[in-house]
């Protein structure tokens, strides 16, 4: 059955460590028939969230008007869900926490999703994935798959990149 998967990257070095890492799983995935689309963050206009409470109605609507609201669209009707992480100072990093707050007009309408988390650091992840981890938890019946864990320069870790097309692929 063709899923609809959605990666979430967040750093913002295109085509360097956790972005490779989602453009394997997303070449796994559409290889294996899926619909599966990457959204690069740092190439997205978008403002943090302002607490104003709007959303909280049956609309389920932001007040802001920037390019979140077509990501959170794909949200409510992804099977799969990808989040993607550069670790800075042992935490996910501002802008995955940012968006992550934006999600506040979805964050309880998401269920039976699959998750995949990919966290890439230099040295150690240190308490990262325990954030990333809070937010899937607010989802109904979430699934966390798998966690990649990957360490300095990816590009030359063939069995790391292998592993998350595999990953894409079997979804
Ligand atoms: C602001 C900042 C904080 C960082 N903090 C950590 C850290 O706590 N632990 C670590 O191992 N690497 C840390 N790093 C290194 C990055 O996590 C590492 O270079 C990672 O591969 C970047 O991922 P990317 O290539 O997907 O952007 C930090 C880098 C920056 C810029």
């Amino acid at each position: 059955m063709s899923k609809k998967v959605i990666v979430i990257s967040s750093s913002p070095r295109k085509g360097q460590n956790s972005d490779t890492l989602c453009d394997e799983f997303v070449r796994g995935a559409l290889d294996a028939g899926h619909d599966a689309v990457k959204y690069f963050l740092e190439d997205i206009e978008f403002s943090s969230c302002k607490a104003c409470y709007a959303c909280k109605t049956p609309e389920m609507k932001c007040v802001q008007d920037d390019g979140i609201a077509p990501i959170l669209e794909d949200m409510l009707e992804a099977d799969v869900v990808v989040y993607a992480t550069p670790v800075y100072y042992y935490e996910m990093c501002g802008t995955l926490k940012m968006f992550f707050d934006r999600c506040y007009p979805v964050f309880r309408h998401l269920e039976n999703q699959d998750y995949y988390i990919i966290m890439a650091a230099g040295s150690s992840c240190g308490d990262a994935l325990i954030g990333i981890k809070s937010f899937i938890g607010f989802s109904v019946n979430p699934n966390i798959r798998e966690v990649f864990e990957v360490f300095g320069n990816v590009k030359s870790q063939k069995d790391v990149l292998k592993e998350v097309y595999e990953a894409g692929k079997n979804c």
